[in-house]
């Protein structure tokens, strides 16, 4: 299994180009099975997880045809996906292939949207928390779907057609609002999601609906409304910049101290953590390029971040914050409202020598002069590379463990590190 060694201390100086968002690709290519006429996705991140999301879109008979790069292309610049869904040949979701990754479960709403039939794995609990899928069943049973139980799977007929209806979510949720959308656009009449996420990568799936002939308003706000069609069409879509991966450098830089351009990042799509990375003492500067990040002499300082759904403080930096905050003067404390375990990174920070107390949903980080290079490893992929952000900082050698994680949502992460300077390196094997 290969591992990644880092040797900390040096400060990063350079540009690194932000690739398309993962948590948007690949809601955008479940997306393809409303359609029998081709999808095209340009910008799809080059990650095990799309990899992971073509083989399972290949197990219902989509047809995936990955362009090569044109003249002119930037080396980092994604990839074009051709997405055919013209022959469904499949409406079951094998478990072996959803447990692999919970969003494969999202398939069941443009099946049951289009082929008005579905049989999809629970995809079961995961390192972070339980993760139900109550809400996801609950918004389709509204549309009018006939769901069951058997053997592990999620069994769900439409005879008819899905129906328009009004969905209101108890709780803020991303997967359910964008299997809400996603099973709506086909139904009869007009659905109303009442407490939708706002997420940027709702707004980017609507959008590309929107092209293939959906008519939705109101996505990025609480209360979205679909008004149901007969048919998708094909259509040509760039998925949106990755806001987790833009996060995660910026906080990487605000650790080692340095000045990188992240190139291609939008501020608007992470404005809550460009905020709180100023409040550490961080410059940050958007510009046409994209957002320059700079910590030059200043130490960095404590903070109080609580996470919360977008526009707030995101679930997927707080672990990444957690190793920034390790090295701060003073103490701050880190809520998680989001999950009800993402604390993994904890115990693995803590063998850096930081210094954190966990107490119920809020870990309180007592910020230290220096950390110290060890063997680390993580269970999911935000919790890894909180420990390349420790390890970058750290006086010595550390080795991350179990990088699958990071492949999962980190396109070439070891590169575009060293070429701003880290001394950060794969070892096959
Ligand atoms: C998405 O997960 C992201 N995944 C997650 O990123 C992200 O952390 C999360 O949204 C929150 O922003 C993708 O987009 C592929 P939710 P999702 O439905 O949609 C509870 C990463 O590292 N809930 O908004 O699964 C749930 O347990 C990943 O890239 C129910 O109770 O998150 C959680 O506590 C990790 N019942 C809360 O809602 C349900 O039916 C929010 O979950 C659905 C969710």
């Amino acid at each position: 299994m290969d591992r990644i060694r880092i040797v900390g201390g040096n400060k990063l100086n350079g540009t690194i180009p932000i690739s398309g968002a993962k948590n948007a690709a690949l809601p955008l290519m479940i997306a393809a099975l409303l359609t029998d006429e081709t999808l095209i996705l340009d910008n799809v991140p080059r990650l095990a997880d799309v990899a992971q999301l073509q083989r399972i879109l290949g197990n219902h008979g989509v047809d995936i045809m990955s362009a090569g790069k044109r003249p002119g292309d930037h080396e980092y610049q994604g990839q074009t996906l051709h997405i055919s869904a013209a022959n469904i040949i499949d409406t079951t979701a094998p478990y072996e292939l959803v447990s692999k990754m919970r969003a494969s479960f999202w398939v069941i709403a443009p099946l049951v949207a289009r082929m008005h039939e579905a049989r999809v794995s629970l995809p079961g609990g995961c390192a972070i928390g339980t993760r139900p899928v109550d809400l996801l069943n609950m918004a389709l049973e509204k549309l009018g779907a006939e769901l069951s139980i058997d053997g592990g799977y999620v069994v769900v007929k439409a005879p008819g057609g899905l129906k328009g209806a009004e969905i209101d979510f108890p709780k803020v949720t991303v997967s359910g609002t964008h299997v809400a959308v996603m099973a709506a656009t086909l139904a009869k009449g007009t659905t109303v999601i009442t407490n939708a996420a706002c997420e940027p990568e709702i707004v980017d799936v609507a959008d590309c609906l929107n092209k293939m002939g959906a008519k939705i308003s109101g996505a990025g706000t609480t209360r979205i409304v679909i008004e149901g069609v007969t048919k998708l069409h094909g259509a040509r879509h760039t998925v949106l910049p990755d806001r987790i991966e833009t996060g995660t450098y910026a906080m990487a830089v605000a650790m080692t101290g340095g000045d990188v351009l992240l190139a291609g990042a939008r501020p608007e799509l992470l404005q809550s953590a460009l905020d709180v990375l100023v409040q550490a003492g961080a410059t940050v500067t958007p510009n046409n390029e994209g957002i320059r990040i700079a910590r030059n002499g200043a130490g960095i300082k404590s903070v109080d971040v609580a996470t919360a759904p977008f526009p707030g403080f995101p679930t997927d930096l707080q672990a990444q914050l957690m190793a920034l905050m390790t090295m701060a003067k003073g103490s701050s404390h880190i809520t998680e409202t989001i999950f009800e375990n993402r604390f993994m990174h904890v115990q693995e920070l803590a063998r850096f020598g930081a210094r954190i107390h966990l107490d119920g949903e809020t870990a309180t980080v007592d910020g230290i002069a220096k950390l110290r290079g060890a063997p680390v490893m993580a269970t999911d992929l935000r919790a890894s590379v909180s420990l390349v952000i420790a390890a970058l900082a750290a006086e010595g050698e550390t080795m991350v463990n179990r990088i699958y994680h990071l492949d999962r949502g980190f396109e070439r992460l070891e590169e575009k590190l060293s070429a701003c300077g880290a001394q950060i390196e794969r070892i096959s094997g």
